[in-house]
This record gives C-alpha cells, structure tokens and sequence, in this order.
C-alpha cells in the first residue's frame, strides 16, 4: 500500500446551493456528480471525506415566486427541497448532509459573521438611490427592471445587461424602465444600505488568490479585477424580503449572497451534531483540515473574492481551493426549452439510467473550466461501446463457465503470465487515483477503457469457449475465465466513484463488500461468485428521442432567476421564467383583450437559411436567427417563394408557439404572411434597420 494513499486526511467538500425555486436539470447535475464523484473517491482511498450542501432559500425571486403560487416562501423552499433531494437521489449522488439557508443555525452564522466584521470596522453604510415600484411598495433588484436597452435600443431587456448587443449598464440607464413586477412605472428612490468593505482585503486576496487556491484559468481573470480595484460589496437589502434581518437595523435584510455561502458553514454544524465530528477543527482560522467548494463558473467572484474576504474578517478559515467548472450545452448549444434539451433531472429520470449519465459526464470532465457538450448520439454511442460493450462484457463472457464448470470458483493459483497480466492492471492504480484526485476524470476513463481494452484481448486470445470444447483443457479454461473475472474486478473498482449502483450489483455478483481502492492489490483467488446477472443494457437513442420528446412538452416549468448575479464569465441569460409562455393558444373569440395580445410573443427574425421540403407540397424548412437563438420553421410558403430569394430577408415570427413534431422535424414557431394562400402570399418584413430578436408590439 502505497504511503500517499494512506495518510488519512479530513476533508470538507460543498458543492454550491441550488436556489429553491427551480428544479433541477441537467447542468446542475455536471457540478453534483463532479462532486459526488470526488467525495466517493475519497472515501474509498480511506479518508474522512464529508460532502455539504444545502437549498439556498432566500431573495427576491423565491419571495415573488412563492406570492405568484399563492404560498407562503416556507411552502415553497419545503416543496423544493424535497423535490431537489429527490432528484440527486436519484442520480446516486449521496450528500453526508443536505440542508437549507433559512435555518436558525444559518442565521445565528450570518449574524456571527456580519458582527464580526462590523466590530472590525469592515462594514459601511451608504445612500444610495434604487428604483422603486409604487405599486408593489418595493426596491426592484436589476433582474426585475426592465425596458429598452439604451445602446441598441432592443426592448424587453433586464435592468443588468441586454441580450440582444451584450451591453452592460444599471437599471436607471434603460429606456421606458416597467417593473416586471407589477408592470407599473419604477420611480428612483434613495435609501440606506450596507456594504462590506472589500476594498481593505485587497493585499489579502492579492494573495491569496496567487497561492494555488485557485485554477489558473480563473487566477488570471482575478488578477483582471484586482488591478482594477475593488469597490464595497452591497450586503443589505430593504423589506419586503424573504432572508434575515440584520441585527441592529430597522426592516433590513441580509442579501442572498451574504448567507448563502455561510450556509456551507451551518449545513456542516448541523451534521457535525449528528457524526460527532468537530465543528472548530475544521473551519477555526488555521484550520489543517480541507476544504474545497465546487462551483460553476458563473459564481466565482462570490466564491473566490467575497467569500474569503468574508472568512478571513470573521477570523475564519479561508478554502483550500475552489475548484471551477464550465457550462453544460446539448449537441453544441445552450439547453433550449424548444428543442427539447432543457431537461429536468425528473423528466430524465422517467426514461434513462443515471448511472450512464454519470459516466458520460466523467468522460467529458476535465481540471478546466471549459463547457462541457453533451451530445446525445454521442452520449448513446459512448455508454454502449464503453460501459456496456467493453466492461460489462468481460463478465458476461467468463462467469458462465465459472458457475457451469467450476461451481462457481475462481482458481487458486495463476501462471506467471496470467499474475503479470494482473500486476500491470494494479500498476495503474496509483495513476488512475492521481487522476481522480485533479479532477482529470475524462482522462481516467480513457485510461480505464484502455485497460478495459486490454481485458478483452487477453479473452479473444485465450477465447474460452474454444477451450470448454477440448478435452484436457480445464485448467487453461479456469485461468481464462478467473483471470477475466479478477480484471473485470479491477475495472468495476477503479470505476466505482462514478457508477456506485453498477459497481454495487458486481460486488454482489463477486461476493465482496465494503470496497476500498487498495482491495485490488489481493486478486479473488478460491474466490466464490455467483451467477452473473447483466448489469446495464445498452441506451436505445428511441430512449433519449422520448425523453427530449417528454422535455419539450414541459416547456412551461420555469426557470431559476438568479437574484442580481452578475455574471461576469457567461454573458448570455437565459430568459426569466415569465417570458418563456408555450402553452399554446386557446380557442379565438372574436375579440381579445390587451393582456391576450400581450401573451403572444412576436420577434423580428432573419431568415439564414431556406429549403423545400421534398416530400411536403407546400413546405419550405426555415432556419431564422432571433437574436438570442436560431428556430427551426416549417411554413407553407412553398408556392410562393423561391427557397434562395428568402435568405437574408426579415420577417416577423411567433416565438412563442408551443413546438410541434411534423413529419420532417420540429417547428419552433411560424411565420406570418398575408394573403388567402398558395401564390397569393406575401410573408411580412419589418422597417429598414429592425434587428433579429426585436419585439413586435
Ligand atoms: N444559489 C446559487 C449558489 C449559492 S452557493 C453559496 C446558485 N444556484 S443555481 O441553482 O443557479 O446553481 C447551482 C450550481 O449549478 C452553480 O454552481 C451553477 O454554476 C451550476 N449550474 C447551473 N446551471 C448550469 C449549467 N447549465 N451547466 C453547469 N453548471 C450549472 O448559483
Ligand atoms: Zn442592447
């Protein structure tokens, strides 16, 4: 055993806390399975390893979601909570303790921290002037202002930043300013808030954040800020508020952002009362225990600037490190509620094994912060040819003859060659484990595989069925046959981290348990199995098209907005959750009122791409650019128009039509023309200087 893996250590690993108003989907999933596969990894290398999250249930967006359900906020984070532990059940991915911000612990932390801070002088108080909405008698926090973006002047966008030309500014900038929240006119108003006072940790994090705490990667894109300068840090919001009061204020409130992270810190207090592990130990200021965060990379100046500033104010502990990873995108995009990627764990759930989800996505992880892709034909073709045709093969290829022909015994004994091949399945370990360790999960996988590979070849050689059909061959059948098994054995452990449901039913078929990472270093000799079971059947891609199917049907679940995250890495958002409206249309009576108007979505859209559908007499497919993204159309414009005489001209489009499966693919939207039908159509174009993306009102 080597010494690296056997000097035990205690580490604490978090992975960031979802918000409580959205379910979760696929690309939260890339950051718990990431973590869980660490923390399952650790564990089996023996040491203490204990994995913290929790739901991140304060802010705006929880408070106006909960009013909109006709709840009180208690309601809904219980409702989520339950239904986000649901789902990483179901993904195997196994939490020590799972908890919630809005807990008496996470409070008297907040208050602890804050207290701290102010006596150390680091907190200020400022006037500063907000937009208000008279109506709703509240401050608005950016994401919830909206109107036309001063610079391209494309309407409808957030109070932050415009999605149409990516430009930043603040909400007083925008033209036409409405509230999102009541529709009503905001008017500026000033009030006083509270700031932490970064700037005092400059030479701290100027440090800090170059002593590898950090990847490089985001190292540099801090080193960006702090040349910069940094400015106070805005922790305090007016009522009403869903979070904590602050102590000593008047109908002021923690923002999200301050309680959030210190929500690691009480999650952890309220499993250390149920392990006995010590509180103090781990988060004390020169604390020699770890402590690691996993985060997306939208979230690392709260992480990676505020956070330790935070600590270290407080006289707490500052990370380890944080580690960072990128994006999710489907078939190279972002998820698309109409294509039908923006897939909910549950919806996945209903129709795939997660444990294929889990592989798929430690082939793709890296140390890196870059976007991970996942390609569904990929995805399928991947999971078969690895998991199901590389490792669970080697089993099923040896254990019949095993239980048939040897009662279900492994040898007792090898030949030199056959203890060789094994040995250099072993010699591998301490570099598939340095793998894990950094992170570098696709490339342990790859080293897996080759192995994997290695078995197979050492059975197509050695090809066992021939054998069992020779007379005096038994003992060259038994080695075959013992020795695939045992490498079967050494691939199912070094797999383990990442499929524990597979890897379990194969340590039931061994008749072992309680795996840990040095147990392949004594191969199963005289070893009793049982009967082999299959331990995953192959993805079908009819699977993945009913799940994308089923995705597409639930476009109306919403999304979570996050309260006032700047995102400094990933400019684009995703729209907020009452913009998206594909409930498709009732029945039309004659007249309609504003709001039924208002419900239709109508965007300037350019035309990239035109061609007829050979099979469809009426039918030209249309790709349109909208600004944000590209639609996919079937219209029946064929009779009118020339496919290459329609590129590049702008038409107006329906955005939000619910999509429908035709024959040929999905339509995203229509277009709309003029006119009673096959020649006699014009479709519609806007003005000289509309851009795609625009709305029609
Ligand atoms: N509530 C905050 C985190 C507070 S931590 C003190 C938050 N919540 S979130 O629900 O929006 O995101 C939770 C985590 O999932 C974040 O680390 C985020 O980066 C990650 N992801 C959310 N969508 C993602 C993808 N599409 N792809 C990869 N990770 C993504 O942020
Ligand atoms: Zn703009």
């Amino acid at each position: 055993m080597s010494d690296s893996a056997q000097r035990p250590r205690k580490i604490l690993i978090t992975s960031a806390l979802p918000y409580a108003n959205g379910p979760i989907h696929l690309g939260h999933l890339v950051e718990y399975i990431q973590t869980d596969i660490w923390s399952r990894f650790q564990k089996m290398r023996g040491h203490t390893c204990t994995y913290v999250c929790a739901d991140d249930a304060h802010g705006t967006p929880i408070m106006l979601r909960a009013q909109a359900e006709g709840i009180t906020p208690e309601a809904l984070i219980a409702k989520s909570s339950e239904e986000h532990q649901a789902d990483f059940s179901g993904f195997n991915v196994a939490f020590d303790h799972y908890d919630s911000t809005n807990s008496p612990e996470n409070k008297a932390f907040a208050e602890r921290v804050y207290l701290a801070l102010k006596e150390k002088g680091f907190i200020s108080r400022k006037t500063i002037s907000q937009y208000y909405d008279p109506e709703k008698k509240m401050f608005l926090p950016d994401r919830f202002v909206k109107g036309t973006c001063p610079k391209c002047k494309a309407e409808d966008q957030y109070g932050d930043n415009c999605e149409a030309c990516g430009a930043t500014y603040s909400p007083t900038d925008l033209i036409n300013p409405t509230s999102a929240v009541s529709g009503a006119t905001p008017i500026e108003k000033e009030t006083d808030h509270l700031f932490f006072e970064l700037n005092q940790f400059e030479e701290m994090l100027k440090s800090w954040t170059r002593e590898g705490h950090l990847q490089t990667q985001i190292a540099n894109k801090l080193d960006e800020w702090l040349e910069s300068g940094l400015r106070a840090w805005d922790i305090s919001r007016d009522a009403p508020y869903f979070g904590f009061e602050i102590p000593g204020e008047k109908d002021k409130y923690f923002y999200v952002w301050l309680d959030a992270p210190i929500g690691y810190m009480s999650s952890f207090k309220n499993y250390c009362t149920q392990s006995g592990l010590d509180f103090d130990e781990y988060w004390k200021e020169g604390s020699t225990t770890e402590l690691y965060h996993f985060i997306g990379k939208d979230i690392i100046n709260f992480h990676a600037l505020f956070w330790p500033a935070m600590l270290s104010g407080a006289g707490f502990r500052t990370p380890s490190a944080i580690f960072a990873h990128g994006f999710l995108t489907v078939d190279g995009q972002k998820m698309s509620k109409s294509r039908g990627t923006f897939i909910m764990a549950k919806t996945y759930l209903e129709f795939l094994n997660p444990e294929y989800l889990r592989y798929y996505y430690a082939a793709k992880l890296t140390s890196r912060i870059d976007d991970i892709d996942l390609n569904l034909e990929d995805f399928a073709q991947r999971v078969n040819s690895d998991l199901v045709g590389k490792v669970v093969n080697i089993a099923s290829r040896c254990a019949g003859f095993v239980v048939k022909k040897f009662d279900g015994k492994l040898s007792a004994a090898w030949s030199p060659e056959a203890t060789a091949l094994y040995q250099s399945f072993i010699d591998k370990s301490e570099e598939i484990a340095g793998l894990y360790e950094s992170r570098d999960y696709g490339h342990a996988m790859r080293e897996i595989m080759a192995l994997a590979d290695k078995a197979n070849e050492y059975i197509a050689e050695t090809a066992p069925w021939v054998l069992a059909k020779e007379a005096g061959k038994e003992a060259q059948l038994h080695e075959s046959v013992s020795l695939g098994i045992n490498l079967f054995r050494v691939l199912i452990s070094y797999l383990t981290p990442v499929l524990p449901v597979t890897a379990e039913r194969a340590n039931a078929f061994l008749k072992i348990n309680n795996v840990q990472w040095n147990d392949i270093k004594k191969p199963l000799l005289d070893h009793e199995i049982t009967k082999f079971k299959p331990l995953l059947t192959r993805l079908e891609m009819a699977d993945i098209q009913k799940m994308v199917d089923a995705s597409s049907q639930t476009l109306n679940t919403q999304k979570t907005v996050a309260d006032g995250k700047k995102d400094s890495s990933n400019k684009k958002k995703s729209k907020a959750p009452d913009s998206v409206n594909a409930s498709g249309y009732e029945p039309i009576a004659n007249e309609i009122s504003i709001e039924d108007f208002a419900k239709i979505d109508l965007r300037i859209a350019k035309i990239i791409h035109a061609e007829a559908v050979p099979e469809a007499k009426k039918l030209l497919k249309l790709t349109l650019d909208i600004g944000s993204e590209q639609r996919q159309v079937f219209a029946g414009i064929k009779s009118a128009y020339d496919p290459e005489q329609l590129i590049g001209k702008y038409t107006v489009m329906v955005a939000n039509l619910a999509p429908r499966k035709m024959r040929f693919g999905l339509s995203e939207g229509m277009v709309l023309a003029a006119g009673s039908g096959d020649s006699d159509l014009y479709i519609l174009s806007p003005d000289d200087g509309a851009t795609p993306g625009m709305c029609v009102k």
